[in-house]
């Protein structure tokens, strides 16, 4: 099934766009009730409907940076007091999915979560920040490195979390249609996660050829 058959990820589609960081660039919750609308990324110009095998424009990584934001409530914690893992891992998905969306303009389905790993626990009132960035784009498929912290009230992020997603674009009939959008890559850091996420690329292509 789709994620966007998915009331939560339909919901997160909506309230993502205004904790975006440049939410000047995502005007408003409507616009993203539906992914018939894809933006020019440069001037922010709603610019026309999204069809498959449409021609996207190449964007940045901060064109599709997400940021979400969660105070840990009773029904976020587990019995031993701690956040519970498995809510954690449904957020950083939709995040993820967000951010592959807003790269290509079409629906998409996560394929692989790897490389989870919980570095430290979350308690009861702490403030939470999930960042989701795109960090390679293959043929039908996007990796996004998703970082969880814990804000403190001096403004410090301890990190939490890392995560790596695979997020495949679909067609209307659910299989995997080309990413049309190519990822600008602007810095060497962004060089350089682009090259260790084609190795992970390499090393998940490998590890289902062995059936891993
Ligand atoms: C993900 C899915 C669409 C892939 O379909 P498929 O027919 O295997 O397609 P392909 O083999 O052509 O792979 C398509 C792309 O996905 C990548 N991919 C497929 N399976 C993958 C996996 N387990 N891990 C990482 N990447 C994967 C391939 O490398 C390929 O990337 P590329 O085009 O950039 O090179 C399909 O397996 C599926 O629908 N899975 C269920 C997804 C789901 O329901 N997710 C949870 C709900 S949100």
């Amino acid at each position: 099934m789709s994620c966007l058959h998915n009331p939560i990820c339909i919901n997160i589609l909506i309230i993502l766009p205004i904790c975006h960081p440049d939410h000047r660039k995502y005007p408003g919750p409507l616009l993203y009730l539906s992914l018939l609308h894809r933006y020019n990324t440069e001037n922010s110009r709603k610019i026309s409907l999204l069809r498959q095998g449409d021609i996207m424009a190449d964007k940045r990584i901060t064109d599709s940076l997400t940021e979400q934001i969660h105070i840990l409530r009773y029904e976020d914690i587990n019995g031993s007091g701690r956040l519970f893992g498995g809510t954690l891992v449904s957020w950083i998905d939709e995040v993820a999915v967000a951010v592959a969306i807003r790269h290509c303009g079409t629906q998409v389905t996560t394929a692989s979560i790897d490389n989870l790993q919980f570095k430290e626990a979350a308690y009861l009132g702490d403030l939470l920040v999930i960042v989701g960035r795109i960090t390679y784009v293959g043929r039908t498929s996007m990796e996004v490195r998703v970082d969880s912290y814990i804000e403190k009230s001096d403004g410090t992020r301890h990190p939490i979390n890392r995560a790596f997603l695979t997020l495949v674009s679909i067609g209307t009939d659910d299989t995997p249609i080309p990413v049309e959008s190519k990822l600008i890559l602007s810095n060497s850091a962004e060089e350089t996660e682009w090259e260790n996420a084609k190795k992970r690329v390499e090393l998940r292509k490998q590890r289902r050829r062995e059936g891993f």
